[in-house]
């Protein structure tokens, strides 16, 4: 296989050399490298270490990271290289193996990091790991279960299905996640919901807990960090955030319903249209705000190179309201028939209004808000 040398952070290494084609995919290579998830990774190094500071670990002790799906080894040689905690990089493909081997070697880094040649599930049911980290392809669905044994302290998890989380490709994501969700505006928010769902069912069964302390969604993937608890309370605490959102198509009203068996309104309690339910799905906080602070400055530090990009995302999920699910300015004024203000405009009006409100990470057009949809379109009505 040919190589080529790349260097993301403080990290360079070898990955499969094409020839420049903009129609190439990643996936077409004989082992995957993924360009374009560079601040997906920026932020990963930033937020492990991050992790690692606030979790004070006894310095006997040995931190174990792995990074279960590998490929190239680039996010776990750059964990492993960046952060100093011990590494391992687990890929059951032949010419991955040998090139993480070659990574290893390459950046000196052998005596913490171990290349290992396994099925993933094998090796997270057989090891447990303080730090557990999924990359797929697409789904990370058929891992969560192994996953959700090994891990001891910080899940790491990344989806890039999303089109099945979001509702696009409905049977799917139901086979995928067990739940139903929908494919409206704030889609992108649902497929992280269903997704925090799916691992705190699988977490639950070993008696863990989650607390999510980042999650952040692009149109191209879902990405979370996972504080994991150990203990039959903890995970019985965090099953009464899991339930349902009730949304009415009519007026865009929504309710969130928590609990597994919740009574839900066929009927919208604004308008009295009908509602479309999703579920089961996480209705708790998506991120800690101090954690988002903390992973922030390591990225400040660290200077990687999509730094502004991710300091800018990072800030935004540092800042949104932690209410499930956000309103999209755009479609309330297209069905009031009015042009659309700036975003940082309506937020102000809300807040002057008594109401919470604040941006998202999701999209530039869209808030977050503890007022209903009633007093959102008054409240736009009254900007012009
Ligand atoms: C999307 S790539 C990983 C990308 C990598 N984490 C990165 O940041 O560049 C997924 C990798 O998982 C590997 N893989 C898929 N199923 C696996 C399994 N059951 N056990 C081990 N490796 C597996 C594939 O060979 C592939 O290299
Ligand atoms: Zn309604």
């Amino acid at each position: 296989m040919k190589v080529r040398s790349v260097k993301e952070g403080d990290t360079e290494v070898l990955v499969p050399f094409h020839e420049e084609d903009a129609h190439f995919a990643p996936s077409a290579a004989p082992v995957f490298y993924n360009p374009a998830m560079e601040m997906n990774r920026d932020i990963s190094v930033a937020a492990t270490s991050a992790f690692i500071k606030r979790s004070k670990p006894d310095p006997e002790k040995t931190v174990r990271y792995v990074d279960a799906l590998s490929a190239s080894g680039i996010r776990g040689l750059r964990i492993s290289n960046e952060t100093g905690i011990h590494t391992t990089l687990n890929d059951w493909n032949e010419d991955a193996y040998r090139l993480i081997k070659q990574n290893i070697e390459k950046l000196n880094i052998g005596n913490r990091t171990v290349a290992s040649h396994r099925n993933a599930n094998v090796l997270l049911h057989e090891k447990y790991f303080n730090i557990v980290d999924l990359d797929p392809f697409g789904t990370p669905a058929p891992f969560l279960a192994a996953a959700a044994r090994s891990v001891i302290n910080l899940l790491e998890v990344t989806a890039t299905d999303t089109a099945p989380l979001c509702g696009a490709h409905l049977n799917s994501g139901i086979r995928k996640y067990a739940a139903v969700p929908f494919n409206n505006e704030y889609h992108s928010e649902m497929g992280v919901r269903i997704l925090l769902g799916k691992i705190a069912r699988e977490l639950s069964l070993h008696d863990k807990a989650m607390v999510p302390l980042l999650s952040h969604a692009t149109r191209h993937y879902v990405r979370t960090y996972l504080e994991i608890k150990r203990g039959a309370k903890q995970a019985d605490r965090m099953l009464k955030k899991m339930g349902f959102i009730a949304h009415c198509l009519s007026c865009g009203h929504r309710e969130a319903r928590y609990g597994l068996t919740p009574a839900i309104e066929e009927k919208c309690d604004l308008c009295g249209e009908k509602n479309i339910v999703a579920g089961p799905l996480w209705l708790g906080k998506l991120h800690n705000p101090e954690f988002c602070s903390e992973t922030i400055s390591e990225i400040e530090d660290r200077c990687p190179g999509t730094r502004e990009l991710a300091i800018r995302m990072l800030e935004f999920c540092r800042d949104e309201l932690d209410i499930p699910m956000f309103y999209d300015q755009h479609l309330i004024c297209k069905k009031l028939g009015v042009s659309a203000s700036t975003i940082d405009k309506l937020i102000t009006a809300l807040q002057s209004n008594g109401f919470r409100a604040s941006r998202t990470h999701f999209t530039g057009t869209s808030f977050k808000t503890d007022a209903k949809i009633p007093d959102i379109k008054k409240i736009i009505l009254n900007i012009r």
